[in-house]
């Protein structure tokens, strides 16, 4: 039996294509089952929901054979023991640092100033400033980050975004674009070895199902 982990939203909706370009159907709707695992029309790949912060390390500690997850997710997480043979291209956007509309960012870093940073991404943001020689003071939030400067919490957000929507919502504008994100299809590192012959079919089938749809994104 094969486990993939998935996170249900937008990561579950954009690889349904994949696997059904892969011969693969999830045989039940996460919005509407409350079941955790899926089966699918091969009776030896099955589905299982986890929360997408979840997915490396059920990966890793072999919960499922492979997940598929955000680069963000993978960042924060460190990666360790993950073979990550492919980009999926889906489930695009970018990690930002965002600030209020009446606060100069370039004067602040400019001048050297000590930022105070809300983000659920720590990793991602403590590198970046460090990179950029600049001190910030870094909360950990764990969602809603954009109501952090609009409260006085913190000076920027390190956050994704997407259209942009959320951020224009809130009177918010984004200042530095840190990377771009997509979703990168894990594998355990021990289960490659044991299961073999299953899950290189399954990671070639998603290689496949790319090639077939290169630029269904754009
Ligand atoms: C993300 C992110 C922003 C929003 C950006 O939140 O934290 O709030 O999406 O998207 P936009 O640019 O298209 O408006 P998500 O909905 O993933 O939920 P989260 O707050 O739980 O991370």
């Amino acid at each position: 039996m094969i486990t993939l982990a998935l996170s249900k939203g937008r990561i579950f909706d954009e690889t349904l294509p994949l696997l059904r370009a892969a011969g693969i159907e999830v045989l039940e709707d996460p919005e509407t089952s409350r079941k955790l695992i899926l089966a699918t029309n091969k009776a030896d790949l099955r589905v299982v929901l986890v929360r997408a912060t979840d997915v490396p390390t059920y990966v890793e500690y072999g919960g499922a054979d492979l997940g598929i997850t955000g680069r963000d997710t993978l960042i924060e997480h460190g990666g360790q023991g993950l073979y990550q043979p492919l980009d999926l291209d889906i489930a695009r956007c970018r990690i930002s640092v965002a600030v209020r509309k009446d606060f100069d960012y370039a004067s602040a870093v400019r001048q050297g100033s000590r930022l105070r940073v809300a983000t659920k991404y720590v990793a991602i943001a403590r590198d970046f400033f460090a990179t950029k020689g600049v001190h910030v003071d870094l909360i950990k939030l764990y969602g809603s980050m954009e109501l952090a400067p609009l409260t006085g919490l913190a000076d920027a957000i390190v956050d994704l975004v997407s259209t942009g929507n959320t951020l224009k919502a809130n009177d918010l504008v984004e200042v530095e674009t840190i990377m771009d994100i997509s979703a990168r299809l894990v594998v355990n590192q021990a289960a490659l070895k044991l299961k073999q012959a299953a899950l290189r079919q399954t990671i070639d089938g998603f290689a496949a199902a790319l090639r077939q749809a290169p630029d269904r994104n754009s």
